[in-house]
């Protein structure tokens, strides 16, 4: 038995759909182990900007910083993407919140549920048996460094900068995490063209030396994306910049067939925060068929990896599992086979995997 507190920030969008659902599933599992879960809310992105000003409140970043861990939805609002000249934009929150609380290390885990195979627009024959986790860089690159106009701002500038240490800290979490896999870390960069990739480089070939029983590879980006499509299970650990693994988790997203089915876990120096792959979806905001299930995901992740609860957190993967297998789906990961009574909205979905629980 064990007390936590959690803090639930569903942001906009689908993400107030969503994080509701991943929250009645950890409520679910402290029930079921004798585990006292308390929560709060915060806000953060578009929410936040039309409740206080700014994109991420004080008050927020603060009971971030004092919760066990942080369970997150999406940021972003439309209206902003149609105007370049917003000074307070609900990505803001974001990049401000993995900034402070330190989450330099993204995991995004891209595993294909079997039953989902042909959900996927990639041949299953491809895709069978695929299991990667990408670890991004989140808190450098050109996401953080100077940005800005000149020339009376008809020249514009966005700089990416890393240190050795930046690179030293994500790369380690990487090769531990490939020594408790199929020992294989494919590092991608830019090293013919960036210094920065270059700095990068240097440094992951450094630890590699510390892990030998790893098996190092140096990939470029642009081929990375190619190989991903061609032959995604040649991957095991993959470890990337911010920038590139930003573009490269969501084109993987679809070896798992859907955006919808992929959970990310932010770590680093303090409260770890955990969150679906997905935006907040506008196009879909309000009408009940968001998939919950990247933010019950998130929830199983955040319990193995904050709170050490592993049984938990393999409970409630093996949920959706069944309720995959039960042939159930939400809308983006229907196909033609799948029966109209199987096709559930974001609630449904959500009371199916609680059932299985
Ligand atoms: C992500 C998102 C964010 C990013 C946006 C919303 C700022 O795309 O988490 O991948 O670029 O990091
Ligand atoms: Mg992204």
């Amino acid at each position: 038995m064990a007390k936590k507190h959690i803090l639930i920030v569903p942001g906009d969008g689908i993400g107030q759909e969503v994080t509701l659902v991943g929250k009645k599933v950890l409520d679910k599992i402290a029930t079921k182990f004798n585990h006292e879960f308390t929560y709060d809310e915060a806000l953060i992105g578009h929410v936040a900007i039309e409740a206080t000003g700014v994109a991420l409140p004080d008050e927020s970043l603060e009971k971030m910083r004092n919760a066990d861990a942080v369970l997150f939805g999406a940021v972003g609002h439309p209206k902003y993407d149609n105007d370049p000249s917003a000074k307070v934009r609900p990505e803001q929150g974001l990049l401000k919140m993995r900034k402070e609380l330190g989450l330099y290390a993204n995991l995004r885990p891209i595993k294909l549920f079997d039953e989902l195979l042909s959900a996927s627009s990639i041949k299953p024959e491809i895709l069978k048996g695929a299991d990667i986790l990408f670890f991004r860089e989140l808190t450098g690159d050109i996401y953080f460094g100077e940005k800005g106009r000149k020339n009376d701002g008809d020249t514009a500038y966005d700089i990416a900068e890393y240190s050795r240490y930046e690179v030293q800290r994500i790369g380690r979490k990487a090769f531990e995490a490939a020594r408790t896999r199929r020992k294989k870390l494919c590092s991608v960069d830019k090293a013919n063209v960036l210094e920065t990739s270059r700095l990068w480089r240097e440094e992951i070939q450094k630890l590699a030396l510390e892990y030998p029983d790893v098996e190092v590879e140096h990939q470029f980006v642009d081929s990375t994306a190619m190989m991903l499509i061609k032959d995604p299970r040649r991957f095991d650990v993959v470890v990337t910049a911010n920038l590139f693994g930003d573009i490269l988790t969501d084109e993987a997203s679809q070896i798992a067939g859907s955006m919808g089915m992929l959970a990310s876990a932010s770590i680093g120096d303090g409260t770890g925060v955990y969150e679906p792959i997905h935006g907040s979806a506008h196009d879909i905001t309000g009408k009940g068929i968001a998939n919950p299930l990247a933010s019950i995901l998130s929830a199983a992740l955040l319990l193995d990896i904050s709170f050490g609860m592993k049984a938990e957190s393999d409970l409630v993967i093996s949920a959706v599992d069944k309720v995959l297998k039960e042939g159930y789906r939400t809308v983006d990961i229907a196909d033609a086979t799948t029966a109209k009574d199987k096709i559930l909205g974001t609630a449904a979905m959500g009371e199916a995997v609680l059932k299985f629980l």
